[in-house]
């Protein structure tokens, strides 16, 4: 019944080299922590963690930065029992996917934001760390300049007309265990070039992420987008009747009406794969009966 699958972000065809690995790497590292008896939550945070440190991802280290070139990220987790954390614009941090872990199994809470968050994880010993990479920074300038130069304002209000230019690389995990049980992860630094204080869907619940007993799903994309329709808990509902690949291309349909670019992974009751987008390309691996298979 050992299941897990990743994603990398639904988007643009660039880095396809990097971000392949990315998510290979991540799958067999979650798949090993199941093999060996580990928990889906286990898993699920392995490759999340994995996909973090990746400079190819929008997550953890290498992220996007904001309109004022820093780097706030979001991240969660869901267990099919309902329990949840995430923490949102969280700066200065590695693996802000440990952080959303420590608020659900450690506070009374379910989201931690900005400072608070930054304080829990002082108080958890977590080092800082300052996650921009020398290729971050680039994309960022080159991006700006495109701004500064009349294709957006100050505030960049049309940020949906400009969005497919860019990766919105989100990364995602489902793992399910040999006892049945499914947790979701997400993780992202938002879209680049976002206003400071932006909160996506990664962080929000039925929007970027759902688990219960039918299943669990994860979504990557437009966050506006994606937390109007609350695009993972139509996915998960539709999994109390229908498969996994089903209730994802159910959903995406929705969001395609809406022209909403995203991606959707899921995971049903059964163990069964789901894995639908709306845009060029989004690097998903996952392994299934012990075989690994990549796609986009
Ligand atoms: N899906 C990532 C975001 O919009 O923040």
């Amino acid at each position: 019944m050992e299941t897990i699958i990743v994603h990398c972000g639904a988007g643009t065809l660039r880095d396809m080299g990097g971000r392949k690995a990315a998510v290979i790497d991540s799958v067999e590292a979650g798949y090993a922590v199941l093999e060996r008896g580990g928990s889906a939550l286990d898993a699920a945070i392995q490759a999340t963690i994995i996909l973090e440190d990746s400079p190819y991802s929008n997550a953890g280290r290498g992220s996007g930065l904001n309109l004022e070139g820093e780097v706030e990220m979001d991240a969660s987790i869901m267990t099919d029992d309902l329990r949840c954390g995430a923490v949102a614009c969280i700066k200065n941090i590695r693996n802000p996917i440990i952080v959303a872990r420590y608020v659900m199994e450690e506070t009374d809470h379910v989201i931690l934001a900005g400072k608070g968050a930054q304080r829990f994880a002082k108080i958890l010993g977590i080092k800082r760390y300052n996650p921009i990479t020398a290729r971050s920074k680039e994309l960022y300038n080159k991006f700006l300049k495109k701004v500064k130069q009349g294709k957006g304002t100050q505030y960049f209000p049309h940020l949906p007309d400009y969005i497919k230019h860019y990766n919105a690389d989100t990364v995602g995990a489902i793992a399910m265990d040999c006892k049945g049980r499914i947790a979701v992860t997400n993780s992202t630094a938002g879209i680049m070039l976002k206003l400071p204080g932006r909160v996506g869907d990664t962080p929000v619940f039925g929007a970027g992420l759902f688990a219960d007993r039918a299943g669990g799903v994860s979504a990557t994309g437009h966050g506006e987008g994606i937390i109007r329709l609350c695009l993972s808990k139509v996915a998960v509902d539709s999994m109390k009747t229908n498969t996994a690949q089903q209730s994802v291309s159910y959903a995406i349909r929705k969001a395609k009406k809406h022209k909403i670019r995203c991606g959707l992974i899921a995971i049903d009751r059964r163990g069964r794969i789901g894995s639908a987008h709306t845009v060029d390309a989004m690097p998903t691996a996952y392994i299934t009966k012990g075989t690994l298979t990549y796609k986009e």
